[in-house]
């Protein structure tokens, strides 16, 4: 058997490549000190912490097996993680990492070898595909690596990534631990090649940690052949129904006999059913597995962990909920987890694990809700509300709107078919076609009364599940009740952990000037009613009042001392000094969008501006909004892991606060131990902005969009409030009128539509 001599120019390329890598992918250049492990009682068998398994490498971003898929490992996980390569076999008899011994998934060989497409009899089922049985290594040269599962980044695809020998992943990168998976040797024998005698020879110079495979016979023919040094071998448990070959039995029936298991293995391998079976997505009870392993004396790794896979709705789209719940659930700890996402699980070990609930702050930073906490409840009800306090919050928010009848109270939008079920209400037919707000018929919030909304039942917001079939928490859809700003107000003034409210005031306008409602005034005076008020006596709650409409900031300043916070609603790169000291006049504090801390093109962050540094100059604290756990709510730079993003913006761009609809994830976050240590690792390090768009290849590159706008004094500035009309009798909308002069907002908003159409059209170009 012979390997491919690796060419050392190209080693020195490749290293570089490495080194490059590793100094602009982190912006921490001080070498890392070893993380130092919790020192608390861990439920693993051996009571060390769980150990870290890389799938591939960080097959999460990278292609699966490729050099920088492994190499990314140490730079973003716990020092001693876990190298975990799928070895094939090639025609001549080489040993490569590669993901199946089916190669169409994860490759480009349907290009290089467009008719070598083979059947097989794969585990007793005839397959098609390319196999690598039927290429030898030579032949792969021209074969390049490439992302298996679609919803991951496709701009890695064309970096000509080629596939790797088992030896050279090994000696290239002396990984801590290194763990190969024989996933098919039965296959391999029926073909007359030996994994046994593969593994035998290159345990000579390679050393091989853990052995893992689903065939029994695998064992029983390796056994004693490694000596006494050899690796650790984990038997590895396939679905339940799945038939193990050597035995006929399924891997259901051999769970019932663990003492067998534990006659040729040290540890098992199971997907992450056997230990937290599902049902209908949501999670039920955990079963008894681990610990009648460990009983059996058996180790417990878990498998299937990733941070972009359905994960059960109880971890509201969070894997480090998910990691937690097999590491620190109070009855016992699985001993590994094999992950595309090595980062999160290191995080989860190192971070967050047994920090029990009396674990303090150690970032200074605002979790303000964004309608409560509605990526588990409907927005703005009283559910979402006491959840988010539950989970931390510091600010609960409400977004004002007004009833026909004049009671302010709380919904995510002025049209009450977006969160309630209105549509299907008997007050459908009063919809209304409103010029000023909308050009499609809505049906309004000022359009009923308060006692005909609260009959309303209210909806959950599902951003993404028309383009990514993503729901959330569906058992709770429809629950919890519409609250009134005055309930709103005694729900957080009954909270002890609370410090304060933001209230969203918005077209106040248009329901002064159109509707004879004067929202400053029913927020003023509900304040006030509800022991808020100015005068510092009741209650020592923060009360914040925003709004993007400068003109309602102005107003609120007049008539009270509340802070006043001013958002700008669209993605920009920088504000005049000019226009920052006319904000400065009227307000306390501003909200941005997170695109205009980190601007993004096709997923990828593309830098950093200053915005942030430039408010804080002139003592306006900067929020950010908004913040979800959803993996396709970031982009890739923050490895689809909500906490590294929050992370990149608290401690790397220096936010005074988040506006998230998940307040758990960024208040737990805050919690963290290592953000207390001087160097914090490199899975709690903020990345560095546009870092991941140099490893992409140029023929992958984005096409350069032009920059965002910049805000000046123009666009800040507002004509004063119009006077309150006498209120029109009717419950109906007032009547059209077709001369409103178009708000400062649009031509910019037009502007960047147009941008973005351009930037499209640019890009359907370049793929001709
Ligand atoms: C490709 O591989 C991934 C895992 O590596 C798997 O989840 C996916 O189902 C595979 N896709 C196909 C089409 O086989
Ligand atoms: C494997 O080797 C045996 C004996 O050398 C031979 O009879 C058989 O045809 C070979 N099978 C394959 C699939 O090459
Ligand atoms: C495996 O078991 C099934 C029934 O459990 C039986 O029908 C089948 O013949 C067995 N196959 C082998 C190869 O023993
Ligand atoms: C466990 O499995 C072995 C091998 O298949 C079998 O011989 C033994 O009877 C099984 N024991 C039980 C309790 O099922
Ligand atoms: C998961 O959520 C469902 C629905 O809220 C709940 O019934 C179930 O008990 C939860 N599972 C666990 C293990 O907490
Ligand atoms: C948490 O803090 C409370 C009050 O400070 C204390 O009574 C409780 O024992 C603490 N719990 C733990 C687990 O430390
Ligand atoms: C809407 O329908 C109800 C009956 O369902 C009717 O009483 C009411 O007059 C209608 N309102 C309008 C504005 O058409
Ligand atoms: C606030 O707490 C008081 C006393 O505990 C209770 O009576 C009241 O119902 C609570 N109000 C809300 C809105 O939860
Ligand atoms: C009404 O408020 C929403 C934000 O809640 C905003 O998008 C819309 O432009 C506003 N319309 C007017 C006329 O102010
Ligand atoms: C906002 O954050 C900056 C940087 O972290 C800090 O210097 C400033 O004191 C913060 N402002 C407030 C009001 O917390
Ligand atoms: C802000 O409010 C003023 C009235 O004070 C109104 O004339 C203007 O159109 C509003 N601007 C926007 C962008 O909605």
């Amino acid at each position: 058997m012979t390997y491919m001599q690796v060419n050392p120019a190209m080693v020195w390329l490749r290293a570089s490549k490495f080194l490059l890598l590793a100094l602009i992918l982190i912006q921490l250049l001080a070498t890392q000190l070893a993380a130092q492990r919790s020192k608390s009682p861990w439920q693993t068998l051996s009571g060390d912490a769980p150990l870290i398994i890389a799938r591939g490498g960080f097959s999460g971003l990278l292609p699966d097996s490729s050099l920088d898929a492994y190499s990314f490992v140490s730079m973003t996980s716990v020092p001693d993680a876990v190298l975990w390569c799928d070895v094939q076999l090639t025609k001549d008899g080489v040993g490569i990492c590669f993901p199946d011994v089916k190669m169409m998934n994860a490759s480009n060989i349907q290009v290089a070898y467009p008719d070598r497409k083979n059947s097989y009899l794969l585990n007793g089922v005839p397959t098609q595909d390319w196999f690598t049985i039927d290429f030898t290594f030579k032949d792969l040269k021209t074969v390049f690596l490439m992302r298996g599962i679609l919803s991951r980044s496709d701009a890695f695809d064309n970096n000509q990534y080629a596939i790797s020998t088992v030896q050279n992943i090994a000696t290239r990168l002396k990984p801590a631990g290194f763990w190969l998976n024989v996933q098919h040797d039965a296959f391999y024998a029926q073909h007359n090649l030996s994994m046994s005698s593969f593994l035998l020879t290159v345990s000579k110079t390679v050393f091989i940690d853990y052995l893992s495979s689903p065939e029994v016979n695998f064992f029983r023919n390796i056994g004693g052949r490694f000596g006494k040094n050899g690796p650790k071998f984990v038997f590895r448990f396939l679905e339940k129904d799945d038939i193990e070959v050597s035995t006929n039995q399924t891997y259901g029936s051999l769970i019932g006999n663990l003492t067998f298991i534990k006659t040729f293995a040290s540890g098992v391998l199971v997907p992450k059913s056997y230990i937290w079976p599902l049902e209908s997505k949501y999670l039920r009870p955990h079963t008894s597995f681990v610990q009648d392993a460990h009983k059996a004396g058996l180790e417990v790794y878990a498998s299937g962990f990733a941070n972009d896979f359905d994960l059960a709705y109880n971890y509201s789209f969070d894997p480090l909920a998910e990691y937690l719940s097999f590491m620190d659930n109070g009855d016992f700890s699985v001993d590994g987890v094999l992950s595309d996402f090595p980062l999160t699980a290191s995080s989860a070990v190192d971070c967050f694990s047994h920090l029990g609930t009396n674990a303090s702050t150690q970032v200074d930073f605002l979790v303000i809700s964004k309608n409560g906490a509605s990526g588990d409840y409907p927005g703005c009800t009283d559910l979402a509300y006491s959840k988010a306090i539950k989970d931390g919050a510091d600010i609960i928010d409400c977004s004002l709107q007004m009833s026909s009848d004049g009671v302010p109270f709380c919904l995510s939008s002025i049209d009450l078919g977006e969160s309630t079920n209105a549509f299907q209400s008997p007050f459908r037919n009063r919809s209304a076609t409103v010029p000023e707000l909308d050009t499609l018929s809505k049906l309004y919030s000022f359009s009923l009364a308060w006692s005909e909304i609260q009959t309303l039942t209210p909806a959950i917001t599902n951003p993404y599940n028309k383009d990514y079939n993503l729901f959330r928490n569906p058992r709770e859809r429809s629950s919890g009740k519409l609250v009134s700003l005055s309930d709103f107000l005694n729900l957080a003034k009954n909270s002890t952990s609370l410090a304060g409210v933001l209230i969203s005031v918005e077209n106040a306008s248009y329901l002064r000037e159109k509707q004879g409602l004067d929202v400053i005034k029913a927020v003023l005076d509900t304040l006030t009613e509800s022991g808020y008020g100015n005068a510092k006596t009741t209650t020592t709650k923060k009360v914040m009042i925003q709004s993007t409409n400068s003109s309602v900031l102005v107003d609120f300043k007049k008539q009270s001392r509340y802070e006043t916070v001013y958002k700008v609603e669209e993605t920009i790169r920088d504000i005049l000094d000019s226009a920052i000291e006319d904000i400065k006049k009227f307000a306390d504090a501003v909200v941005i969008k997170k695109t205009s801390v980190f601007p993004t093109s096709e997923s990828f962050t593309t830098g950093q501006t200053n915005l942030v540094a430039r408010l804080q100059k002139v003592q306006l604290p900067v929020y950010v909004e908004v913040f979800r756990n959803e993996f396709v709510s970031q982009p890739w730079d923050f490895f689809s892991d909500a906490t590294v993003e929050i992370n990149s913006h608290v401690s790397g761009a220096g936010i005074n606060g988040t506006i998230t609809e998940f307040p758990l994830t960024a208040a737990r976050y805050k919690r963290n131990r290592c953000l207390t240590r001087k160097d914090p690792p490199t899975y709690m390090i903020p990345v560095l902005p546009a870092g991941l768009l140099s490893i992409v290849s140029p023929t992958s590159l984005p096409p350069a969009e032009a920059p965002n706008p910049v805000i000046t004094e123009a666009d800040v500035t507002e004509p004063p409030l119009p006077p309150v009309t006498a209120r029109s009798p009717t419950t109906s909308p007032g009547p059209l009128s077709t001369d409103e002069k178009s708000p400062n907002g649009q031509t910019r908003v037009a502007l960047s539509l147009l941008l973005s159409a351009f930037a499209t059209v640019l890009v359907s170009l370049l793929l001709l």
